[in-house]
């Protein structure tokens, strides 16, 4: 349909017993959506729950190897640091809203999102995307167009916010995310991934009025 993924983001696609490609639809007002555009496609897809709710490893697991062809070894590690967004004790579980909370694991100069400071920090911001897309100077996008990218946005929050953060925890997520791409639909020996797929992705191909449910 109209605002599905392209097929070929779908790596690997195994028979969806949840989710496919073909099917998408924005999170409702009672449907939990974060910062993290890859973790809402899924819900949107229904590889994870459409509400975006009680997302355990099991399901986390699933909805990234059925999406994505991630690793179970590698969905598990992603799953036990993501937890830490969940204030319960021990918790076994996390919602997507939860990862919205500033300074736990949403932190500044996202690619696409803006900082905590001048507003939303966690729905898609399409002035922020512009000008990360500034550094996007060719069809293949490779990793130094996308640290090129990342480091503007660190840098234009360090000269703007008065309350700038960004510690070593948040560059090391960072690398992960400046990566992601590449890894789940780019070229993941070169780093390399295609900018259309890529913008497609973050959500610009979406009508403003979706825009927000869309990533
Ligand atoms: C358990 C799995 C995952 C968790 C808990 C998670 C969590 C998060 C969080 C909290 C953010 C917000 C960071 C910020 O403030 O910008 C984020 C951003 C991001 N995530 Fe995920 N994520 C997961 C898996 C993935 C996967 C598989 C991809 C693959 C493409 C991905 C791609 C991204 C990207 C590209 C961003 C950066 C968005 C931006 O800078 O605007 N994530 N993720
Ligand atoms: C996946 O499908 C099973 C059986 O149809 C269902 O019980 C489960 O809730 C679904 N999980 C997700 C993540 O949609
Ligand atoms: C969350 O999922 C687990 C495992 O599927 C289930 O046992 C539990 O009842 C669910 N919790 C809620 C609040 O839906
Ligand atoms: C959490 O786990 C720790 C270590 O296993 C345990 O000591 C503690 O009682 C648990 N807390 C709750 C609220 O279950
Ligand atoms: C988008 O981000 C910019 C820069 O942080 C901010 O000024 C603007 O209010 C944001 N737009 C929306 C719709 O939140
Ligand atoms: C401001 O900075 C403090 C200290 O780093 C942080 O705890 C807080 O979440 C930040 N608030 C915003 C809105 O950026
Ligand atoms: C991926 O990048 C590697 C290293 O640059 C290259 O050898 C390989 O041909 C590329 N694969 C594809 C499918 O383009
Ligand atoms: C990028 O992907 C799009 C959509 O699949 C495709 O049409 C285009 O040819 C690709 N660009 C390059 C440079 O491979």
């Amino acid at each position: 349909m109209k605002f599905a993924l392209p097929a070929s983001l779908a790596v690997g696609l195994a028979a969806a017993q949840n989710g496919s490609v073909d099917t998408w639809a924005p999170g409702g007002p009672d449907d939990y959506r974060g910062p993290c555009p890859m973790l809402n496609t899924l819900a949107n897809h229904g590889f994870l729950p459409h509400d975006g709710k009680n997302l355990t490893q099991e399901v986390i697991t699933t909805g990234l190897g059925n999406g994505l062809n991630f690793d179970a070894s590698l969905t598990v590690v992603m799953f036990n640091a993501a937890l830490i967004a969940n204030p319960e004790p021990n918790a076994t579980y996390f919602d997507l809203q939860m990862l919205n909370v500033h300074n736990v694991l949403e932190h500044d100069a996202s690619l696409s999102r803006s900082d905590a400071y001048f507003g939303n920090n966690h729905v898609f911001n399409q002035t922020v995307f512009d000008t990360t897309k500034t550094y996007f100077t060719d069809e293949l996008l490779t990793p130094d167009m996308l640290v090129n990218a990342k480091v503007f946005r660190q840098v234009q929050s360090r000269a703007y916010n008065p309350n700038y953060t960004f510690t070593s925890v948040t560059q090391e997520f960072s690398l992960g995310e400046v990566i992601a791409p590449a890894v789940a639909f780019g070229n993941i020996t070169s780093g390399v991934v295609n900018r259309t797929l890529l913008e497609y992705f973050f959500g610009v191909q979406s009508p403003p009025a979706l825009s927000c449910h869309v990533i």
